[in-house]
């Protein structure tokens, strides 16, 4: 059964460690996530996009793959299945589908916007004892080849959003998704610091886990990150892989063409890198 990710950060902020949120964008991708998570005894988030979402047919769709899975996969580790970077509709719609937890990223509009919106939006989970997660401060990427990078969140606005009550607040450190410019400053720890001082004990929650070096991360959970987004990454090795075998040709010898022989090899290099990233953010054994 899905839960709510409010149990699993809270424990990962006391025992300082982080829970990766890896983001799904098929069946395949789910059910690596889900049996790794599984074989490493690890608590884990799945994020599935607005866009993500849609691939897969609708929120309802993605509820019923995931629910089927949790069961006929025996999976009994802590799940939860999450929106990530919700609009306010988004967000009402996963959570009349049957998602165990939201993110609404109000980051682009005014703080008293944010504010608002954030506000129904924590009520409407409380009553259902879902978990939500707010935004503060914009997390960069690459849109239309320019790479934004990474706004620092303001620790004032921060603490006006974790008054209302939310489970974990993304606070934007410079932090961009995808992969990082050559020319990236780092995660601004001095931003961190301010925020966690301001919002005491509330989870927080680092975007753009793909690139950010090692040192970083554990620096990020130490000052109280206690969950860390992953999605490009998960991307890249299954490209990678199967790029491989393409190019070796076993889609042409025997029944290579086949989709379950096809699609193996980039299934196992997601398993391989949600397997290192659990590893890093210490959550392994904390199931
Ligand atoms: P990356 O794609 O950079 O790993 O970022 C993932 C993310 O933050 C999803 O919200």
């Amino acid at each position: 059964m899905l839960v709510s990710a409010k149990e699993m950060l809270n424990k990962a902020r006391d025992g300082k460690y982080a829970v990766g949120q890896f983001n799904i964008n098929n069946l395949e991708w789910t059910k690596a996530i889900l049996l790794t998570a599984q074989e490493q005894n690890s608590p884990v988030i799945l994020g599935v996009s607005e866009g993500a979402g849609k691939y897969m047919c609708g929120y309802k769709t993605v509820v019923g793959m995931v629910n089927g899975m949790l069961e006929e996969l025996n999976i009994t580790v802590p799940v939860a299945l999450h929106l990530d970077h919700g609009s306010y509709d988004g967000a009402k719609a996963c959570i009349e589908a049957g998602f165990s937890s939201v993110m609404f990223d109000g980051s682009h509009y005014p703080i008293e916007e944010n504010i608002e919106k954030t506000k129904e939006l924590v009520a409407e989970c409380e009553k259902l004892g879902l978990s939500i997660e707010a935004e503060v401060g914009s997390i960069g990427g690459e849109e239309d080849g320019v790479i934004g990078a990474g706004e620092c969140a303001d620790p004032n606005e921060c603490k006006a959003i974790a008054d209302l009550g939310v489970t974990m607040l993304a606070a934007g450190i410079g932090n961009i998704h995808g992969k990082y410019p050559e020319n990236w400053a780092g995660l601004s720890f001095e931003t961190l610091a301010a925020v966690k001082e301001k919002v005491g004990d509330m989870p927080l929650v680092l975007h753009g886990g793909t690139g950010i070096p090692e040192d970083m991360i554990k620096k990020a959970i130490s000052l109280g990150v206690a969950k860390i987004n992953v999605n490009t990454e998960c991307q890249l090795a299954f490209q990678e892989a199967t790029r491989k075998y393409i190019e070796e040709g076993k889609d042409k010898q025997g029944k290579g063409f086949d989709p379950r022989k096809l699609l193996a090899p980039g299934f196992e290099a997601i398993k391989e890198t949600v397997k290192e990233k659990m590893e890093l953010f210490g959550s392994i054994g904390k199931a």
